[in-house]
């Protein structure tokens, strides 16, 4: 049986591709940031997923702001890296899989969430800068990636209690797919930024730390939060954050802390990260 073994969440921001991409990670800027990254890539070579399902947001590069998906799953055999104004990132192109992916959009949209099936698309930052943070450079991504997208862009996105309720249905679908595969489920986004207006480069360590505490121990409380509080003190793009509870409904109710790590500035956003596993 397939069976989800570990929840990852991280932020996304686009500077911390083009550090890695352009051989910048040993400038002082960035060693803090990629020094936090060295216990997850040893820990993810040992865990050794076979398929991430991977919770990130488009930020206009798949969607226009013509149509705008509430919550879509990339159900294609492969998703090529987006050309966001400078280029595609000269990353691997992620490996879906479509029968795995098929699976999940059955369950899950028997279980009442709609999903949006896309069959084809482009991948921007939001998915490939946490492979990299994840993985580092390979020559091609260690696993398959089955992309979840969540609007996150345009007025209204989906409730941080939609979201963790998402993340139980997607559990409940990995829980019945027959082939034995090790799956992690990844949150991304967030943690604090707004990086436009006069409250741009807003930052709010305060938050985020309560935020990272109470996903861990008090998921549904938290899940709760209306969209107005993380705006006001997360800063508009910090309602990227509510992409988180998709992974932490994925896991059991008590979890162990594997890793933990915060760090900030990268660009405009403060940098969140989690390794969490299943306590039962
Ligand atoms: C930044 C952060 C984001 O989440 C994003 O999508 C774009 C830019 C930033 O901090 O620069
Ligand atoms: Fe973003």
């Amino acid at each position: 049986m397939a069976r989800i073994t570990a929840g990852v969440a991280t932020s996304h921001v686009p500077a911390i591709g083009a550090a890695v991409d352009n051989g910048k990670t040993q400038e002082p800027y960035w060693v803090p940031l990629f020094k936090g990254f060295e216990f997850s890539k040893r820990w993810i070579a040992a865990a050794k997923p076979d398929v991430v399902v991977l919770v990130y947001n488009d930020h206009a590069s798949a969607f226009s702001l013509e149509i705008i998906p509430t919550f879509a799953i990339g159900c294609a055999e492969r998703f090529a890296p987006a050309d966001e104004g400078w280029g595609p990132r000269p990353v691997p192109v992620v490996e879906g899989h479509p029968e795995f992916a098929a699976h999940i959009a059955q369950s899950v949209i028997q279980q009442d969430f709609d999903l949006t099936i896309v069959n084809k698309m482009d991948v921007d930052h939001g998915l490939t800068v946490p492979l990299s943070l994840m993985f580092g450079q390979p020559a091609a991504w260690p696993c398959r990636v089955i992309p979840i997208a969540v609007n996150v862009v345009q007025f209204p996105p989906p409730s941080g209690n939609r979201c963790y309720e998402l993340g139980k249905a997607i559990r409940r679908a990995v829980d019945c797919y027959d082939p034995d595969l090790n799956v992690q489920v990844w949150g991304t986004g967030g943690m604090s930024h707004q990086i436009q207006g006069p409250r741009a480069g807003l930052i709010n360590k305060e938050f985020d730390q309560r935020f990272l505490d109470r996903l861990i121990s008090a998921p549904e409380a938290l899940a709760a939060m209306p969209h107005i509080e993380y705006i006001r003190e997360a800063g508009a793009e910090g309602v990227e954050l509510v992409m988180w509870f998709i992974m932490r409904g994925a896991l059991d109710a008590q979890v162990k802390t594997i890793y933990r790590f915060y760090h900030v500035p990268a660009s405009s956003t403060a940098v969140g990260h989690l390794i969490l596993e299943n306590a039962g």
